[in-house]
């Protein structure tokens, strides 16, 4: 009798906890995000250099307009293909402000390769006067704090893409606030951010950029991979040779 009490007492805790742990989970299955193929998903995985140059593209004529990417220098992208000569002029294709000078004063040159890319607003509070409030976040690491590394099913990747695809009419009766912009796969589908990437090119565009995206918040990416590998590697070769000693050693034995 106790022994079936205690059991009957396990399971109704068991399944109290199952059911909160279902609960709390709930509100993430609001949204679904579509997952996409990439190149350097799994443990032989690698970023494509024609992905990362378009995507660098994509970002530089479209999302540099609003986000800033304040990890990165213009040097960075030689790691992606760029020559020196070319990282060169798209540095040189930007003025910054420098200074001060001997008399003090602040003032403007063209861009270096070792300056980081340029912000695209002086401050936080430009950034939302000119988006309607929203502060567009800064993409340096924005993969990885939306999803990064599949832990939450899906790569930031994924969701960059998502958001990038998402826009759509709003359903009928939806109450879309002043400014703002009807989107399947942002949390509440509020966005203050307007559709920055259209027509033929879209769906190309998107996966690029969240590419190149991905790879600026994990520039190391493949070399974590062959580090890997390298241990396994060691761990078979090590494994092979443990069992080789053993058998000669206990073949003495027997
Ligand atoms: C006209 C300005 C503007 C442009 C251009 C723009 N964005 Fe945004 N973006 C915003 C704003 C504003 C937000 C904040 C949205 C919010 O919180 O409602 C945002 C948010 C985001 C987010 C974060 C969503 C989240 O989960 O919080 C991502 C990712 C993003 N943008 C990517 C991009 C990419 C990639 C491009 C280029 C293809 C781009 N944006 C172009 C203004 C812009």
């Amino acid at each position: 009798m106790k022994k079936r009490s205690i059991l009957l007492n396990g399971m109704a805790i068991v399944s109290a906890v199952v059911a909160v742990l279902f609960i709390a989970a709930a509100p993430h299955e609001e949204v679904h995000i579509p997952k996409e193929e990439w190149s350097f998903q799994g443990f032989f995985g690698k970023f494509k250099q024609d992905e990362l140059k378009a995507g660098f593209q994509v970002y530089k004529d479209v999302c540099s307009a609003c986000h800033s990417m304040n990890l990165m220098s213009y040097r960075n992208l030689e790691q992606i293909g760029f020559t020196a000569d070319e990282v060169k002029e798209i540095a040189a294709s930007v003025q910054v402000t420098d200074g001060p000078n001997e008399a003090g004063e602040m003032f403007e040159r063209a861009g270096k390769a070792s300056d980081a890319f340029k912000a695209p607003f002086p401050n936080e509070q430009a950034a939302r006067a000119a988006n309607n409030g929203a502060l567009p976040p800064d993409l340096s690491l924005i993969a990885r704090s939306r999803g990064g590394k599949g832990f939450l099913g899906y790569e930031g990747a994924d969701y960059i893409h998502a958001i990038l695809t998402g826009y759509v009419e709003p359903p009928a009766g939806f109450k879309l606030g002043e400014g703002m912009n009807y989107n399947e796969y942002f949390r509440g589908h509020q966005i203050a951010m307007p559709q920055p990437l259209s027509g033929d090119e879209l769906e190309k565009q998107s996966h690029d950029v969240a590419v190149f995206l991905t790879w600026a918040g994990e520039p190391n990416l493949e070399s974590r991979h062959l580090t890997g590998l390298k241990a396994v590697l060691f761990l078979v070769v090590f494994t092979l040779l443990f069992y080789a000693v053993k058998r000669k050693v206990w073949s003495k034995i027997h």
